[in-house]
């Protein structure tokens, strides 16, 4: 059985956290295993938790149109993942989401890691600041973050804000949608060979790259 596929069985049986216990189902990721495009967001809502795919809601359909009419990519050719494959909720007779729990990261991220490790895109875009905060290893808000370039081991990361945010901030309408697409061209010319990034030697440089 192809790797991607192993891992996606082994995760659905997982009850390494609590979250284990409200799930309808995990939602391990989607996409071309081979993307040089993998977006991480933060965890499976709702509609991903009921659907078992990842960024099929409200969210889902702003990130499918970024990818579909903003970088003229099919989003089957992307890969989507979040950074926990089971929907975080505060209580699942209200229906609340919330973001995951360090533990609850802690516990769920190897199986993260090992899609990254799997699929080795070129770039990846972070979706808000939980993902940021993870795949960037820092403590720094999404705000100071996005539209500067950082590192996962070898492999450049954008942070940008998460759909959801900015359809919170005004919805459609929203002002932060400008910022995204800033973020997103910066994407783009990377993939287009149009702008070389280099890797900074050590994690404190690349902390001082990002606050700059
Ligand atoms: N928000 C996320 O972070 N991930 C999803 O899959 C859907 C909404």
């Amino acid at each position: 059985m192809e790797e991607l596929e192993k891992l996606r069985k082994e995760v659905s049986a997982c009850v390494r956290c609590i979250l284990h216990t409200t799930r309808t189902q995990t939602v391990f990721g989607e996409g071309n295993p081979h993307a040089k495009v993998m977006f991480i967001g933060e965890g499976p809502g709702k509609t991903e938790d009921l659907t078992g795919r990842p960024f099929v809601g409200r969210a889902g359909e702003l990130l499918t149109r970024i990818i579909e009419r903003g970088m003229k990519i099919p989003r089957s050719e992307v890969y989507i993942a979040n950074i926990v494959k089971c929907r975080p909720t505060v209580d699942l007779a209200f229906q609340k989401d919330r973001p995951p729990t360090p533990e609850e990261v802690a516990q769920c991220s190897p199986f993260l890691e090992r899609q990254i490790q799997l699929i080795k895109p070129k770039v990846i875009v972070a979706l808000g600041g939980p993902a940021a905060k993870y795949l960037l290893k820092t403590e720094l808000g999404i705000t100071k973050l996005r539209g500067k370039w950082g590192w996962h081991g070898d492999i450049p990361v954008m942070p940008t804000y998460h759909p959801s945010y900015v359809l919170r901030n005004g919805g459609e309408e929203s002002p932060l949608k400008k910022d995204v697409w800033e973020d997103i061209k910066k994407v783009m010319a990377y993939l287009d060979g149009k702008l070389v990034l280099s890797q900074p030697r050590s994690p404190s440089q690349q902390e001082l790259w990002l606050d700059l």
